[in-house]
C-alpha cells in the first residue's frame, strides 16, 4: 500500500507527479500477501475525477483497459486463453510478428475435466498463472465454464462437462492455482452460453431451476470457493436481457446471494447498451470495436465511455454505479499483478511441460478394448500410422484459445519417439481436410454462416479423398499393427465450409457423422488389418454406430496440448495405464441428446432449453436410453473391484466410505464416483447427480478406504416456485460407482 498512500499524500499538498515520480511508484509496488485496503480504495477513488474514473470502466487497446497515470494506477492488462496464453498482440488486433511469446500449450478444458483430478486442476492453474506473469499480464481470461449442453457446440474443447458438480471441481483448482500467483481469474462465459450460432444475440428460454442447478452452479463455486477476483459475462441473452448486463444475473445473485467482490468483464463486444451496462452490473466493457471498426477502434466511444459520462453529468444515472465499478476495478489490481508485487513468473520451464504431459496423460479417454492394447512394443516390425490427424498441429487454431506453442508433439512423433529404432514406423495420411472451392464461390461471409443446412455442403465435408484412402489401405495390409488417428478439426482457418464442420469459436459442428471419409476409411483399415486401434480427437464425440463395433479399441484424446502425442504412444503402448473418464455422455447421434430431442438447438433468434435440467446423463440416465458410453466412464489396463461401503450421518452431513483394491497386476487409478437419488421427491428430480468424487492412485493389490462427504447442497434442488435451495427429508439412495451406469454400490439413508 506504500505506493498509494504516497500519491495522496502527495496529492494533497498539490503537487503534480512527473512522469517519472509515477514510473517509480509503479515499480515500488506493495508486497504479494498484502491484504487489500478498502480505506485505501475509498481515498484513491475520491481523488478521480470522473473522466478518470470513466476511463477505467472500457478497453483502452484490444486487451488493455484504461489506468490512471496521474495516480499511479496502471492499465489492466488481459489475456487469453482457457490452456495457454495467447499470442501477444500489442494494442491492436493481429499478432506481433516474431515477438518472443511462445509459451506451454496445456491440453483443452474438456481434457483436463476428463482427468477428474483435482490437483492437475489446481496445476494447470499454476502454470497459467505463472507464464502469464513472466508475459506481464493481470488477468487471465479463463477458465471457459459453460456446460456442454449440446455435443455440436463448436466450443466444448474450451469447456468441462455437461456435469454442473464436476465443472465446478475441476474449475475451483484451476482458479487458486492462477490466482496464487497472482493473476486474477476469469471464468466465463456467464451464463448459459452453449452454442456459438447466432452467439451474439441468442436469446435463451430457461427456467430459474436450469439456471440454479445446472448453469450456475460452477460460476458459484468459482466465486464463493475459489475467490475468483474477475468473471466474464456473455454473449448470449437469458430470458430477453443481455447476461453481460443482466439485472438478475449480475446484481441480485453474483454480487448479491454469491457475495461476488470482484469485477464482471464483458465479452468482447458483448455490451450492448450504456444504461443497463451502468446499473446492472457490468463493470468493464471489452473489445466493442470487433462489432464496428475493428482496425480502427475509438474507444471514448465505447457504451461505457462517453455515452456513460453523459448519462452521469446529465443526473440520469448516479455516479456511485462507476464508484463502485472502480472500486472492484482497484480490488482486482491490489490483489494481482497490476498493484502487487507477486515476484517473477516462468515461462517454458521443463516443470510446465511436464504438467502438460500429465493432464495429457490423465486425460485421454480408453473407451473400448478387447485386449488388443496395450500394444507389445517387442512383438511389432512395422507399424503403420494413418490419419491426418496424426501430423495436425492444434495450439495455434481455434479461435480466441489459440496458443503460440513452445513445441507440439504430434501423435506420429509421439509414437516414433517412443518406438526409437526398434519398430520401423510408416506413415499414410489416409484422408485430407479437402473441399471444392469452386462449389461455395456463392457462399461467402455472412452467407456462409447461413449455410447450416446447406446439403452439398455437408455432403462434401464427409466425402474422401480415394487416393489416400488406397494408400493407407496398402499400409495397413503390410503393417504388423495399425494406429489410426482421426476424428475433428480444432481450427477454421481457410475454408468456407469449416462452417459447421470443426471444433472451433463462433461455430457449431452441423452433426456428429466423422468427416472428410474417415468412416469408411476405419471400416477398410478394420478389414485390411486385424490390430488396429482408433484414436480420435475432438471436442466431443462423432456418430459410432458404422465403426466402432468392428473396431478392437478406440481411445478419445481430445487434444491433448503440447504433449499430447507423448501421451498417446505411452498409453497406447501401456507405459501409461489410462484413467480418463468421460465428463460428457457418448451417444451416437446429436440428435439423442435432450437439447435436440426435447430442447431446441440452436434454435432461431430464441433458444428454448425446455430439457430444462435434464442435460447430458441426468437425461439419458432417468429415461434409459441407450448409448455408447456414459457419463464417467474410462477404461483402465488393470481391474478395481468396490467393497464394504458405509454411510455414518452426522449434522446433515454423510459420509460415504468405500473400498477400492486393484486387483489387476499393475499400477492403475480409478474414480469413486457418488451420486445421489431422491427415492420419492415432491417434485421431479433426475434418477442421479454426481455429488461427490475422488480419484485414487493405487498399486497392484493395493486396497484405499476412500472416504467423500455429502453436505446439505448435495441432496438439495432449486425449488421451482419458492425459488430457493430446498433440502427435502425423505429417503435417499447414494450411489457409489465408477460411471453413471456402472453403479457398484448403494445404500440408503434417511434425512
Ligand atoms: C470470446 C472470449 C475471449 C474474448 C477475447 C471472445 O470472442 O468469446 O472467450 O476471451 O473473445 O479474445
Amino acid at each position: 500500500m506504500k505506493n498509494i498512500l504516497l500519491i495522496l499524500i502527495t496529492f494533497t499538498y498539490g503537487i503534480t507527479l512527473s512522469a517519472c515520480e509515477v514510473n517509480q511508484y509503479e515499480s515500488d509496488r506493495a508486497s504479494a500477501t498484502s491484504e487489500v485496503s478498502e480505506a485505501n480504495i475509498d481515498s484513491l477513488v475520491s481523488l478521480m475525477t470522473l473522466d478518470e474514473k470513466i476511463g477505467m470502466i472500457h478497453a483502452s487497446s484490444s486487451f488493455t483497459s484504461g489506468g490512471v497515470p496521474r495516480l499511479g494506477i496502471p492499465e489492466l492488462v488481459f489475456s487469453d486463453g482457457p490452456h495457454g496464453v495467447r499470442h501477444e498482440h500489442g494494442r491492436g488486433w493481429h499478432a506481433i510478428e516474431g515477438y518472443d511469446d511462445r509459451s506451454t500449450y496445456l491440453p483443452v478444458g474438456i481434457n483436463l475435466a476428463s482427468t477428474w483430478n483435482r490437483d492437475l486442476g489446481y496445476q494447470f492453474g499454476e502454470v497459467l498463472g505463472n507464464e502469464a506473469k513472466e508475459r506481464g499480464k493481470n488477468v487471465l481470461l479463463g477458465p471457459g465454464i459453460n456446460i456442454i449442453r449440446s455435443p455440436l457446440n463448436g466450443r466444448n474443447f474450451e469447456y468441462l462437462s455437461e456435469d454442473p458438480y464436476l465443472t465446478g471441481e475441476m474449475a475451483v483448482g484451476y482458479v487458486l492455482g492462477l490466482q496464487e500467483q497472482g493473476i486474477a481469474a476469469c471464468p466465463k462465459h456467464y451464463a448459459a452460453n452453449n452454442q456459438e450460432t447466432d452467439r451474439h444475440n441468442i436469446d435463451v428460454i430457461i427456467s430459474k431451476r436450469a439456471l440454479h442447478e445446472i448453469y450456475f452452479p460452477a460460476f458459484r463455486d468459482v466465486v464463493v470457493d475459489g475467490g475468483a477476483w474477475s468473471i466474464m459475462g456473455a454473449y448470449n441473452k437469458i430470458n430477453g436481457q443481455y447476461t453481460t448486463h443482466h439485472e438478475y444475473l449480475n446484481n441480485e445473485i453474483l454480487k448479491g446471494k454469491w457475495g461476488f467482490d470482484g469485477v464482471v468483464v464483458s465479452d468482447w463486444a458483448s455490451v450492448k447498451d450504456t444504461r443497463e451496462a451502468l446499473i446492472y452490473g457490468t463493470d468493464i466493457e471489452m473489445g466493442t470495436e470487433l462489432l464496428r471498426d475493428f482496425d480502427n477502434p475509438v474507444y471514448e466511444e465505447f457504451y461505457m465511455a462517453n455515452p456513460a459520462k453523459e448519462m452521469i453529468e446529465s443526473g440520469e444515472i448516479d455516479e456511485k454505479y462507476v464508484d463502485d465499478k472502480v472500486r472492484r476495478i482497484l480490488r482486482l489490481m491490489y490483489r494481482s499483478t497490476a498493484l502487487t508485487d507477486h515476484g517473477p513468473g516462468q515461462r517454458n520451464v521443463e516443470e510446465h511441460q511436464q504438467v502438460a504431459l500429465e493432464v495429457a496423460r490423465e486425460g485421454i479417454v480408453l473407451l473400448k478394448n478387447d485386449g488388443l492394447l496395450p500394444l507389445a512394443k517387442n512383438e511389432i516390425e512395422t507399424l503403420a500410422v494413418i490419419g491426418h490427424n496424426a501430423t495436425r498441429k492444434y495450439a495455434e487454431r481455434g479461435g480466441s484459445s489459440q496458443v503460440p506453442a513452445l513445441y507440439e508433439i504430434t501423435p506420429l512423433e509421439g509414437i516414433e519417439n517412443l518406438m526409437g529404432d526398434d519398430v520401423e514406423v510408416i506413415y499414410a495420411e489416409g484422408y485430407e481436410p479437402y473441399y471444392d472451392e469452386s462449389l461455395f464461390a456463392d457462399i461467402t461471409g455472412d452467407a456462409a454462416s447461413q449455410s447450416r443446412e446447406n446439403v452439398r455442403e455437408v455432403e462434401l465435408a464427409r466425402s474422401a479423398n480415394e487416393q489416400l484412402m488406397q494408400e493407407a489401405i496398402e499400409l495397413a495390409e503390410l503393417a504388423d499393427a495399425v494406429i489410426f488417428v482421426g476424428g475433428w478439426i480444432k481450427g477454421h482457418e481457410g475454408m468456407p465450409w469449416g462452417e459447421g464442420t470443426y471444433d472451433a469459436e463462433a461455430r457449431d459442428k452441423l452433426n456428429l457423422k466423422l468427416i472428410f471419409g474417415q468412416e469408411e476409411l476405419i471400416q477398410r483399415i478394420n478389414e485390411a488389418n486385424d490390430n488396429t486401434a482408433i484414436v480420435l480427437m475432438g471436442g466431443s464425440n462423432v456418430e459410432m454406430e458404422n465403426w466402432l463395433p468392428d473396431s478392437r479399441a478406440y481411445l478419445h484424446a481430445w487434444y491433448p496440448g503440447m504433449e499430447g502425442g507423448t501421451a498417446i504412444a505411452e498409453i497406447l503402448f501401456g507405459e501409461v495405464n489410462p484413467s480418463g473418464k468421460l465428463p460428457m455422455t457418448f451417444s451416437n447421434a446429436h440428435t439423442d441428446y435432450p437439447s435436440h430431442s426435447i430442447g431446441e438447438f440452436p434454435g432461431d433468434g430464441t433458444v428454448d432449453y425446455a430439457e430444462d435440467i435434464y442435460v447430458g446423463y441426468r437425461y439419458f440416465d432417468t429415461h434409459d436410453r441407450d448409448i455408447f458410453f456414459p457419463f464417467g466412464f474410462g477404461l483402465s489396463y488393470t481391474t478395481i473391484e468396490f467393497s464394504d461401503m458405509d454411510l455414518t450421518v452426522n449434522d446433515d452431513v454423510v459420509l460415504v466410505q468405500s473400498t477400492i483394491t486393484n486387483t489387476g497386476d499393475r499400477e492403475g487409478a480409478e474414480v469413486v464416483q457418488v451420486y445421489v437419488h431422491h427415492k420419492d421427491p415432491s417434485v421431479d428430480r433426475p434418477i442421479r447427480e454426481l455429488k461427490g468424487f475422488e480419484k485414487v492412485h493405487l498399486d497392484a493389490g493395493e486396497s484405499v478406504t476412500v472416504e467423500i462427504e455429502l453436505d446439505e447442497m448435495a441432496f438439495s434442488y432449486f425449488h421451482p416456485d419458492q425459488l430457493e435451495w430446498v433440502m427435502e427429508p425423505g429417503e435417499y439412495q447414494i450411489q457409489v460407482g465408477n460411471s453413471s451406469r456402472d453403479i457398484k454400490l448403494t445404500q440408503n439413508v434417511e434425512l
